[in-house]
């Protein structure tokens, strides 16, 4: 499988996984992109897989890949742990859906409430994406001020108003998004508390702030603990509502999330993916008191709360089999150790290579990007202390990207057995030092034919 240096890259990939191209022919008329996801669109056709076990999966020609999507996110145990596939079968022989309340909801929610600091009440959605959604309108009922301020690159899932400068560039309307609900959401660069102070001076009406806590798109643009900390603090002296979302590094970057490794206690977290243990699910955990806002209360306003998979069996099954794994905090930490390994791997060959390409990140969350300056960062030593190139600059960092050298990128090291996420990866606690060894040769092979093709 692996590329070689006499025909494109484009070709070696359309033979080398020609039983996916087939598969996209027929699914390309039956869903838009012929994709279910957009993250899923891959030029000139994704790769279909049929199983994966651990850090691997495998293509449905058969091909072995490194997992570096790990379910979105989802999975930090590997593919299929053993202890989450057996609660999931006794659960599927109990039944799946009893439309009435259980013991594990209880036994899921009451190990959120231990892991997580925040977490004086939880209560369990379908989706990171309903998790959001909920978490603003308790605030919105909190405080009784209509909008919110969210950070550029900030990804927060696909209800209206959060789609506000998701993505690059930041400044054009949603599409698909009314005027009135984009109108909700304040939006500015991350990093600046001088700017987020000058927002809520000129927003009164802004009740609440969300933010994923490491940065934007999982630490494209990291976040640390000193922006953390004033953003609390602004928060309390403006009146507003903190929310950490935490739907990636909930149980990722440690059991107790951002929150838990920089001491900042949001008011409300959003939390999925690891949480249901790979599994469909979101809760939203936080104060006790804006929680409150779901229950009947006298002269109070109380908030709607249906959702037909709320806290099913399913997802808690394996969400309290992985929550216990990760109570034990060799998950995490192992997860958090490969992701270093990795980003100080890669830069090791991009310095030996003398390429211009640099890995960098936090925890579990690694990024190779092209980096036109060569700077060679420090060796990373802790899980949030690593550098962050180009000084920070958002455009750089999360701008525009060349699709092409992207998808290029994509495609070589798939040809090389890796799936890595366009320029990012996560890493779970099956990312061992062999697997992470295989990857950076991986990278070598493909940026050598990359350059080969005029795009490294
Ligand atoms: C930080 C963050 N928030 C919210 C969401 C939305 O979660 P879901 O896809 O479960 O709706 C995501 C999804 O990737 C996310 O990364």
């Amino acid at each position: 499988m692996p590329a070689t240096a006499t025909r494109t890259l484009a070709a070696q990939y359309a033979d080398t996984f020609a039983e996916s191209r087939e598969r996209f022919e027929r699914a390309k008329g039956l869903f838009p992109c012929g994709v279910t996801h957009d993250a899923r669109m891959m030029d000139p056709f994704p790769v279909y897989v049929s199983h994966a076990k651990g850090a691997l999966k495998w293509s449905v020609e058969g091909h072995e890949l490194v997992d570096y999507f790990v379910g979105h996110g989802s999975h930090i145990l590997g593919h299929s742990p053993a202890d989450v596939v057996r609660a999931v079968q006794e659960q599927m022989e109990r039944g799946t859906h009893f439309g009435a309340c259980h013991d594990s909801e209880i036994e899921w929610g009451e190990l959120v409430r231990k892991l997580v600091p925040c977490a004086e009440r939880v209560r369990f959605t379908g989706s990171g994406t309903e998790a959001t959604m909920m978490a603003l309108r308790l605030a919105r009922l909190h405080t009784g001020k209509p909008k919110f301020l969210k950070f550029h690159g900030h990804f927060h899932g696909w209800h209206d108003a959060v789609t506000v400068a998701a993505d690059y560039p930041y400044d054009v309307q949603p599409v698909g998004v009314t005027p009135a609900a984009a109108g909700q959401c304040v939006a500015v660069p991350p990093n600046d508390l001088n700017l987020v102070e000058d927002a809520l001076k000129a927003h009164a009406d802004v009740g609440a702030v969300i933010l994923e806590p490491t940065g934007g798109h999982w630490g494209a643009v990291p976040i640390r603990g000193a922006f953390l900390k004033g953003l609390r603090e602004l928060c309390s002296r403006y009146g507003c509502v903190l929310i950490f979302d935490e739907v990636i590094t909930g149980f990722r970057v440690s059991p107790g999330g951002a929150q838990a490794v920089y001491g900042i206690t949001p008011d409300l977290t959003s939390m999925a993916k690891i949480l249901a243990g790979g599994l469909p699910g979101g809760c939203v955990a936080g104060r006790a008191e804006l929680l409150a806002y779901i229950e009947p209360r006298a002269g109070k306003p109380k908030m709607r709360h249906p959702g037909t998979y709320n806290a099913n069996p399913l997802s808690a099954a394996a969400g309290i089999a992985t929550l216990k794994r990760i109570a034990t905090g060799e998950p995490c930490a192992k997860a958090n150790a490969a992701g270093r390994t990795l980003r100080n791997k890669l830069n090791e060959l991009f310095a030996a290579r003398d390429w211009n390409w640099i890995a960098y990140g936090d925890f579990s969350m690694v990024r190779a990007i092209p980096n036109p300056e060569g700077d060679r960062p420090p060796a990373a030593t802790g899980d949030s202390d690593g550098f962050v190139p180009f000084g920070g600059d958002l455009n750089r960092l999360d701008g525009a990207k060349n699709m092409k050298q992207y998808y290029a990128l994509r495609q070589a090291m798939l040809l090389n057995g890796v799936d890595w996420w366009g320029y990012a990866g996560m890493t779970t606690c099956d990312h061992t030092d062999a697997v992470v060894e295989r990857t950076v040769r991986a990278f070598e092979a493909s940026i050598e034919a990359l350059r080969a093709e005029g795009l490294g």
